[in-house]
């Protein structure tokens, strides 16, 4: 028997031990004791970093749908596998049996299919917190079609990038979304999007709002009448364990976002090993991760890792702030919420508000809380501790990304001792290294460095849709025979890792991953500007805050300086989306550059962040006055 679910700390270490002398063994008994399968693998594992390749349960056939679905429907045929909350506390909620889902998915996957889906092709999703997205993200994996899922709150651009990238060949969307107390017209969105994307065939389009939208004749269809008419039963597409399941897009410090390719076996396993130790989850659970489809987190645990256990997982189409900010806590007491997994972003903001939205509500049924999404700080994790786990819930502060599938860093509730801001140890699996810049790992205790992963894992992206080449300098040039992470991280006295930041032009703004060199590409080409540079800066509830520098073609001042910024935003939102937005924007007449013409981000970042007394040797710059300059007329 595998040690399957971890219960103690000499038992994690036991464990941790055997998957990093003996990974192929330790890989392969939770694959073959915990899943179906229609073929068993030849191989467990076979990678090189250098190409890079990487094959997890080479030879193995299966439908990851038969495993999230098909095996419960025996035991667990009536037990709630979806559970959706709506954004309007007075509309009730939905609850989804196993065997309501094996049949709207199957509904579905007849859908995509009549309309001429296949294995292989991909198809973009873009709908809010709605059960129909689950739901048809699991209809492409029942027909072995791509899903990309793009979060509803990307602007038209966007989507359109994302949609071409990859060939999209249908879109599913919805009228439109409910957000608190706003309606969003995602129709409109998608019909703006879709003037530019030649691959894109049909659209599906949900009832959500009741909006009034128009449907281009021989392209847009409604979704019921199609579901209404088609058969419960699909058999499932037998896939091989290294076919993509899924793209999912994220954004680089430079150029397009990376279409990243996740595959079948591996990612499947990986999911669930990790849902089930991470969240300490029992048969009678309720859990509920309030991030969005549209991101990794709900992939991996709202939709596969919690399904594949044959969970109940709660869907929340809300934000925390409607009708009050009271809403995660009434959600939590309503349907006796066992696991709570949020974002640090969502805390901070939750703590700035009266604790009587809290302590209105009886949250004695969670116990394990999670946090994700960038370091969540000491202030917030007490918070968290003190008023939502009343001191009982251990907090797991988990550490991953979207190209990671899974989570990496982690504590195990009621086996790891905590301690806030420390993501703690290791997974089963994982072997993390830190790095300094000469490319050696730094061994011991007490060190901090680059965080890179030495060994494969089955959840890691296998590649960059249509661009290999990217993968590998993206992830695995930096350091030889090392997946590069992107971030640093520090190793404590007990070998307790705490994430230090992004070591790149990435900026993880209200937990949603940045580029700095997409926003400025944007920014210059609006026709008054001539250069511009984005640097980070703390922010109390966003975790950091965007601040851009910006230089003019033409000096102006007072109100036309208000205009631009305004216009500014506007691009940004109108190519980017909201996220992307500006806190503050400061004219300068210049940037200041090495004498390569190398922006020196580090000064800027530091006057954006108020801490000018150590800026450092500045006068070897090109333009050492532009400093001083932009230190006076700071926004
Ligand atoms: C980046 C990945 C994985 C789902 C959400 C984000 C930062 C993520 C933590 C954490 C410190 C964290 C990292 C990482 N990050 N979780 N617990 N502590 N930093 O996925 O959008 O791909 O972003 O988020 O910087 O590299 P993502």
């Amino acid at each position: 028997m595998s040690n399957y679910h971890i219960k103690h700390l000499e038992e994690y270490y036991k464990v941790y031990r055997k998957s990093v002398r003996e990974p192929e063994n330790f890989w392969e008994e939770i694959a073959e004791e915990h899943f179906v399968w229609r073929k068993r693998w030849n191989k467990v594992l076979s990678w090189d970093f250098k190409t890079p390749e990487v094959k997890w349960y080479e030879g193995a056939q299966l439908n990851i749908t038969e495993n999230c679905i098909d095996r419960h429907l025996f035991t667990k045929g009536n037990k709630t596998a979806i559970l959706f909350e709506p954004n309007d506390p007075s509309e009730e909620a939905e609850h989804i049996s196993y065997r309501q889902l094996y049949e709207r998915v199957n509904q579905f996957a007849n859908v995509l299919k009549a309309k001429g889906i296949g294995k292989g092709d991909r198809v973009c999703i873009y709908l809010p917190m709605i059960p129909e997205l689950a739901i048809s993200v699991l209809a492409c994996a029942r027909i072995g079609a791509i899903h990309s899922v793009v979060f509803a709150g990307f602007s038209a651009t966007a989507l359109s990038t994302r949609i071409n990238d990859s060939d999209c060949k249908m879109v599913i969307t919805s009228d439109g979304s409910f957000r608190g107390a706003k309606t969003i017209d995602l129709k409109g969105i998608v019909d703006e999007a879709l003037e530019d994307c030649a691959s894109v065939e049909s659209v599906l389009v949900a009832k959500r709002i009741q909006s009034d939208v128009s449907m281009k004749e021989g392209r847009d269809q409604w979704l019921q009448p199609l579901l209404d008419d088609a058969s419960k039963e699909c058999a499932p597409e037998i896939m091989d364990s290294e076919d993509p399941l899924f793209i999912l897009y994220t954004s680089g410090s430079t150029g397009m976002p990376k279409g990243m390719v996740h595959t079948t076996g591996g990612y499947m396993v990986y999911t669930a090993y990790t849902f089930k130790n991470v969240f300490n989850y029992k048969q009678d659970d309720i859990y509920w991760c309030t991030a969005d489809i549209g991101w990794i987190t709900g992939h991996s645990y709202i939709v596969y890792g919690p399904l594949a256990n044959g969970a109940t997982t709660v869907m929340f189409e809300g934000v925390p702030s409607h009708p009050d900010y009271g809403r995660f806590w009434e959600v939590v007491e309503k349907h006796k919420v066992t696991q709570f997994y949020t974002a640090p972003t969502a805390i901070r903001a939750l703590a700035k508000e009266k604790l009587e939205y809290v302590d209105r509500y009886d949250l004695s049924s969670l116990k394990v809380l999670g946090s994700v999404g960038e370091p969540i700080n000491e202030e917030a994790w007490h918070w968290y501790n003190d008023n939502v786990g009343k001191k009982q819930s251990p907090i797991v502060d988990t550490w991953w990304q979207t190209e990671t599938g899974g989570i990496m860093l982690s504590p195990i509730p009621y086996v790891t001792p905590t301690i806030p801001t420390y993501a703690t140890l290791p997974l089963p699996g994982i072997q993390p290294a830190l790095m300094d810049e000469n490319g050696n790992e730094i061994d011991g205790k007490q060190v901090d460095g680059r965080l890179c992963i030495k060994f494969p894992w089955p959840s890691m992206a296998r590649t960059i849709w249509g661009n290999h080449q990217r993968y590998k300098e993206t992830y695995f040039s930096a350091f030889e025979d090392m997946y590069f992470t992107g971030d640093g991280a520090l190793r404590d006295t007990v070998g307790y890792y705490r994430i230090t930041g992004r070591v790149d032009d990435v900026i993880i703004v209200s937990g949603h991953n940045l580029g700095t060199a997409p926003i400025e590409d944007v920014i210059n080409e609006h026709p008054a500007v001539a250069e511009s540079a984005i640097v980070g800066f703390p922010h109390d509830v966003k975790g950091n805050a965007l601040y851009g520098y910006v230089t003019l073609k033409e000096t102006g001042e007072g109100r036309m300086h208000d205009n631009l910024r305004k216009e500014i935003n506007q691009i940004i939102t109108e190519h980017i989306g909201p996220i992307a937005k500006l806190d503050k924007i400061q004219f300068t007449s210049g940037l200041p550059k090495t004498r390569s013409g190398k922006i020196m981000r580090r000064i800027l970042r530091k006057i954006a962040s108020n801490d000018t007394s150590n800026l450092g040797d500045t006068s070897t710059l090109l333009n050492p006055e532009v400093v001083q300059e932009i230190m006076e007329n700071v926004k």
